[in-house]
Order: C-alpha cells, then structure tokens, then sequence
C-alpha cells in the first residue's frame, strides 16, 4: 500500500532551506511513503467570524489534509517556537469543532535552521499542539538539523553523504513509523 504524505512546510520563503529539506525528504522516501507539500501561505489569519462562510483557502487546505494518511512538519524556528504560518494552518484544520484534519494521522516533525542548536524550540512546541490534535508523533529518530545553510547546492540537491544518510534514516523510520500506526 502507498501512504499519502501531506508535508507542511513551515516557512513561506522561495529559498527556504525547509522547503529543500522537504524536497529532498520526498526524493529519499521509500516507495511505500508519497510526500506532497501541502501549501500553507494563502491561507488568512484563522477567525471564527470568516469561517461561517470558510474561505476557499480554508476549504482547499481542509480538503487536501482530509485526503492524506499522515502529515510531515518541515518547519524553521522563529524566536524559539513555531512560525506563525505553520501555527495557522494548525488552527485552520482544527476547526470546525469535531471536524479536524488531524486526528489518527501518523506525524513526525523535522526542524531545519542555519543555526547550531536546529530548531529544536520549534521542533518540541509544535509537539505541544500535536499532542492536544491527537497526531501521533514519532518519537525517534529525532531530527535538529543545524547548520543547514551550506547542506544544498544552487540545484537544491544535498551536498554531504552525512546529510543524505541522516535524512534517509530519517525518512525509513518515518515509513515505519506510518506503516506500524496504520497497518
Ligand atoms: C529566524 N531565525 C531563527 N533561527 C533559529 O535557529 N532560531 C530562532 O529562534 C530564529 N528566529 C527567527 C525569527 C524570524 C522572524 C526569522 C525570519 C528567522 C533564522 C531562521 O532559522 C532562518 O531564517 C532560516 O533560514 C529560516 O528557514 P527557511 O526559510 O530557510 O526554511
């Protein structure tokens, strides 16, 4: 069976070395695990007064994340914690009330960032949401990526073998991870 991967991804940013990273995650999946970016940027500010009537983007988004089996956090660190955008999105499947995108949904969370210490304020935040949305979250492996401002080349293709084996590891668990909470 093919598992259906929605892959969030928590920058907006045209370079974003999230957006690489979730790329090159898609490359590396095993046959078994398809990723697709999910886009997140269109989406307005999450209010209960415009969502009587949701707006497109509301619906798109909704429909989109309905439809996958597992959802995959690519995400940077802003001061610490969540980017806004990602934090939206959250909001935005989560409602109307007893009709969220998230529940049962196999996830893990890789943070990405040119810094040393990887996201991992983000990282472990964004857990914090999962936890109440009931997403079951991988626990291990665990991935912090630091310093990943020289990990892509101008094609977007990784640059180390070390890089490469991290992300593949990452990723086999991950399909794993899918295949143990849904088989
Ligand atoms: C950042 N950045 C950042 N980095 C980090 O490691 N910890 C942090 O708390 C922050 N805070 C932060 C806030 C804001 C508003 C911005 C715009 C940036 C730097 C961030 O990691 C860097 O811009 C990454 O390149 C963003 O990820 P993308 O866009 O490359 O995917």
């Amino acid at each position: 069976t093919v598992r259906h991967v929605a892959v969030l991804v928590g920058s907006l940013r045209k370079a974003s070395l999230n957006r690489k990273t979730a790329l090159a995650l898609a490359k590396l999946a095993p046959p078994s695990l398809k990723l697709q970016i999910v886009e997140i940027g269109d989406l307005p500010l999450y209010n209960e007064d415009i969502d009587v009537a949701p707006p497109a983007a509301y619906v798109r988004f909704r429909t989109e994340m309905k439809a996958a089996d597992a959802v995959l956090f690519v995400t940077p660190e802003y001061n610490r914690s969540v980017p806004a955008a990602l934090k939206n999105a959250i909001d935005v499947g989560s409602r109307p009330r007893g009709e969220a995108v998230w529940s049962g949904k196999p996830g893990a969370v890789v943070s990405v960032s040119p810094g040393a210490v990887g996201g991992f304020g983000a990282n472990h935040h964004l857990r914090q949401s999962l936890v109440f949305l009931n997403v079951p979250c991988m626990q291990q492996p665990e991935a912090y990526v630091g310093n990943a401002g020289d990990m892509f080349d101008a094609e977007g293709n990784l640059t180390s073998d070390r890089s490469r084996d991290f992300l593949q590891n990452f990723i086999n668990g991950y399909a794993a991870w899918v295949e143990k909470q849904l088989g």
